[in-house]
């Protein structure tokens, strides 16, 4: 089938170079021209493990190409993907020009039926607004064609996008039970019938339900890791062990193990966002979602549980203290620095004075990138960036963990040891056995094991 992908991020590209594996004729679209050049000489302008090698099979195979312009990439497809960014707006509500420039740009150059496909996280109306956007071009055009406009939202998670992409849990399709409506459900059953063949995993419904499907999922999920985290930090006053009440929960196939790591905070492009955007919609129809206000204040919080625990250890005088810094991504296996905790932690850090050597296996230069517009220049120069992970430890004052690459989970404590001033170690993603590491003569701080 041909697909034309209007937007080549994350999302974007991830799913037009899947859909090029199984086979698909597949154009990127992107109004970014250094992204598409890039992409056009093999370079992958994220990080995301595994994509690569999908991405050059099928560029060599001809089945995968990018480009900028907007007429050849209508023209393409049979089907056209919006996979462009919703990010939030000052108010908290998801900014659609994007979405609707796409679609402006689709409408303008559309000549036969045309299938929109909205594949960025959209508010409840968003595929209305789209629609009359649509409508409104034809008309000025002229022309009459036919369209639809479906809502097939995204669930992979970065750092596994490629996995998720291709194993989906489910696939969500809204789409109206229109003729048109009706011709684009067959037209998504064809593309998307690999996914099925052992398992029916798509659910199709209606396009506001779709729609909405996308924000429910991610306001439970960030809500579940806020409730664990708020626990955690209770049980660090109780004496209990978080991990172990994560197991003894979790065994329960009603809660579920997953999602309940506590930690030190939930970051990245879309949790954040996508709660403040569902608030806001609720808040549009006169209703407080007192649930989501929670867990947003109680992450907020979160971000800072470490640097409460940092300022306690050293008497709350951080002026002149060093710290090693491992992990920067908000979350391992990416270099997307988008909300991460590292920015708001290192910030705090140098406010207090303290100065710090940050590491992290693939975010080191976006992470340069993002806390130079974080940062005044003179707190920037109290960062030291380092490629070499044991050398940040160098002369510090204590190791501070906030993400959890798989590399830091064996690390040489003796060369630690040796290396540290002190043997201190806060730990925003509990990485270690706490009653080992306090054997071992550790101070250990973590988030809800501390007991
Ligand atoms: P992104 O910022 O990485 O990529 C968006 C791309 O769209 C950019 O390359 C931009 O240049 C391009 N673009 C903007 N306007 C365009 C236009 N008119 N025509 C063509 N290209 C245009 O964003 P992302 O992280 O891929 O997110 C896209 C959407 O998917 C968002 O709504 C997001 O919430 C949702 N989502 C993201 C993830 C994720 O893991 N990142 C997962 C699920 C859903
Ligand atoms: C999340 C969702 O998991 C995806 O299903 C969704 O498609 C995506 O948002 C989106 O809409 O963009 P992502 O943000 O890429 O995916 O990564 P997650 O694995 O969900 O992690 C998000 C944050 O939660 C990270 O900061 C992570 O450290 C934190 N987290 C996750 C915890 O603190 N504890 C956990 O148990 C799980």
């Amino acid at each position: 089938m041909k697909v034309t992908i209007v937007g080549t991020g994350y999302v974007g590209l991830v799913t037009g170079a899947c859909l090029a594996e199984l086979g698909n004729d597949v154009l990127c679209l992107d109004v970014d021209s250094v992204k598409i050049d890039q992409l056009n000489n093999g370079v992958v302008p994220i990080y995301e493990p595994g994509l690569s090698d999908v991405i050059e099979r099928n560029r060599e195979a001809g089945r995968l190409r990018f480009s900028t312009d907007i007429p050849e990439a209508v023209a393409h497809g049979d089907i056209q993907f919006i996979a462009v960014g919703t990010p939030p707006d000052e108010d908290g509500s998801a900014d659609l020009q994007y979405v609707l420039a796409a679609a402006r740009g689709i409408a303008r150059h559309m000549n036969t039926f045309t299938v929109i496909v909205n594949k960025s996280t959209v508010p409840v109306g968003t595929a209305d607004k789209v629609r009359d956007i649509v409508m409104r071009e034809l008309a000025v055009r002229g022309v009459e064609s036919q369209f639809t406009v479906v809502s097939n939202p995204e669930f992979l998670k970065e750092g596994a996008a490629v996995e998720d992409f291709l194993r989906p849990d489910r696939i969500v399709i809204g789409c109206d039970l229109d003729v048109p409506g009706l011709r684009a459900k067959s037209l998504l059953e064809q593309l998307y019938a690999p996914f099925n063949r052992n398992h029916q995993r798509t659910l199709f419904m209606d396009v506001r339900s779709a729609e909405f499907t996308k924000y429910a999922a991610n306001a439970m999920l960030a809500t579940r890791i806020s409730f664990i985290n708020e626990l955690a930090n209770l049980a660090d006053r109780v004496g209990a062990d978080i991990e172990q009440v994560r197991q003894g929960i979790g065994s329960d196939p009603r809660i579920g193990y997953s999602f309940l790591y506590a930690g030190c905070g939930y970051g990245g492009s879309c949790f954040p966002k996508d709660v403040r955007a569902l608030m806001h919609t609720a808040g549009e129809q006169g209703m407080e979602l007192n649930i989501l206000a929670s867990a947003e204040f109680v992450n907020e919080q979160q971000k800072m549980v470490l640097f409460d625990k940092i300022r306690h250890h050293f008497d709350h005088s951080l002026e002149g203290k060093h710290f090693a810094v491992w992990g920067l991504a908000f979350k391992p296996n990416t270099d997307d620095m988008r909300q991460a905790t590292s920015r708001a932690l290192i910030a705090e850090l140098l406010r207090a004075r303290a100065t710090v050597s940050v590491y992290d296996p693939v975010a080191l230069d976006e992470a340069r990138r993002t806390l130079a517009d974080d940062l005044d220049p003179d707190s920037y120069e109290g960062i030291r960036f380092s490629r070499d992970r044991d050398a940040t430890l160098q002369g510090a004052d204590a190791l501070v963990i906030l993400t959890e690459w798989k590399e830091f989970k064996s690390p040489d404590f003796a060369h630690m040891k040796a290396t540290l001033k002190n043997t201190v170690v806060f730990d925003g993603r509990n990485l270690y056995d706490p009653v080992s590491m306090k054997k071992e003569g550790w101070t250990y701080y973590t988030i809800g094991r501390d007991a």
